[in-house]
């Protein structure tokens, strides 16, 4: 890209994105043609939102696990545009994915114009029931968006067998990859990038406006989205049976770590294990406590972190009020770090 700039953005781009959707969709699922590039999910969903054409009156249902980005852009348009954002609650702690489900369904209507999930929540860490999310949804004639952030590289994964209207999700959280890369999964090819390129006006024989406007968003680093390939490589030259194999390990370790949590927290886990990937939350309190003065998000991640050098997010949500804890499990993580933090929360709590 450096050595040649004028030839990588006018003529080896595109087909060094064909390359690596190819890869990509060995890892993921799905027809290499309908995934568009973007800079992460933040910008893929707002993406989707901001191409919906959405108008007074449109009703979108989230959940009160969403990812804060996706409602603060609904807040927006609902300010824009006049739509109306209904917030389902998800239970936490939860007894399994019935719960999850209908919760969510309960404010679905054949009004609704969308839903919004996470495939894996960020705060509580739930594997949503997307699949039959999306089944329901879709026989009421409702369009599904699946904020897979969290997903790729943590669990298996097949976006066209979800069959969400769109799918969106990052390599540079679970699969590594340098960050910049993440994608949006559809077959609806009105949806488009929220910045329009200088080639956005070619008329274009060889090749489908939804690829041309996302291969191509002005100068810019798509290093990242390139190297996703080679980020899948390395981890299955690391383990064999590559990323199933690294899931599973990871799963267990997760669930291996989050026993040794609750003991720390006297506390029971807070959703089946069928509900969980490769990280766990833990319910700490009622929120409210904690953010006042916090250098993070909350004053007990900034003892973590100053008085043993743990890096661990606590988060809160409004409903159901309560404030977490989350744990994660990756290749470089062992069970003495979590038996470690469970020392230091004890320490903490006295
Ligand atoms: C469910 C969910 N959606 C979206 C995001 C945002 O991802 P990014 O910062 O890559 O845009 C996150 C980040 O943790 C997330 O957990």
């Amino acid at each position: 890209m450096e050595r040649e700039p004028v030839r990588f953005f006018m003529i080896e781009l595109e087909r060094l994105l064909d390359e690596a959707r190819q890869s990509i969709v060995k890892l993921i699922g799905g027809d290499p043609a309908s995934l568009g590039f973007v800079p992460n999910s933040t910008i893929g969903v707002a993406s989707i939102l901001h191409s919906l054409n959405l108008k007074p009156g449109d009703e979108i249902v989230v959940n009160s696990h969403e990812y804060m980005s996706a409602i603060n852009e609904l807040s927006r348009l609902e300010k824009t545009r006049g739509i109306k954002v209904h917030l389902a609650t998800v239970p936490f702690p939860i007894a399994g994915p019935d719960e999850a489900y209908e919760a969510v369904m309960k404010h679905v209507s054949a009004t609704t114009k969308l839903v919004i999930v996470s495939h894996i929540t960020s705060p509580t860490a739930l594997i949503m029931p997307i699949e039959r999310i999306v089944e329901s949804c879709g026989s009421l004639g409702v369009l599904t968006l699946i904020d897979g952030a969290h997903a790729p590289g943590q669990i298996q994964l097949d976006v066209e067998a979800i069959g969400a209207s769109y799918y969106v999700g990052n390599f540079h959280k679970w699969v590594s990859s340098p960050r910049g890369a993440g994608f949006i999964y559809t077959h609806d090819k009105t949806i488009e990038p929220l910045a329009l390129s200088s080639r956005a006006h070619y008329d274009r024989n060889d090749r489908d406006a939804f690829r041309c406007l996302f291969d191509y968003v002005g100068t810019n680093d798509y290093s990242a989205v390139l190297s996703v390939a080679e980020s899948i490589a390395f981890h299955e030259d690391l383990v064999p049976g590559g990323f199933p194999a690294i899931m599973e390990q990871n799963h267990a370790l997760v669930l291996r770590g989050r026993e040794v949590v609750c003991q720390a927290l006297n506390t029971e886990p807070a959703a089946p294990d069928s509900m969980i990937a490769c990280m766990a939350s833990f319910v700490l309190c009622e929120a409210g406590a904690g953010q006042d003065d916090a250098e993070y998000e909350d004053s007990l991640q900034d003892a973590l972190v100053r008085e043993y050098g743990v890096q661990v997010p606590v988060m809160q949500i409004q409903s159901p009020p309560a404030r977490f804890l989350r744990i994660s499990a990756h290749l470089y993580n062992s069970i003495e770090q979590y038996e470690y933090l469970a020392r230091a929360l004890g320490e903490l709590i006295k």
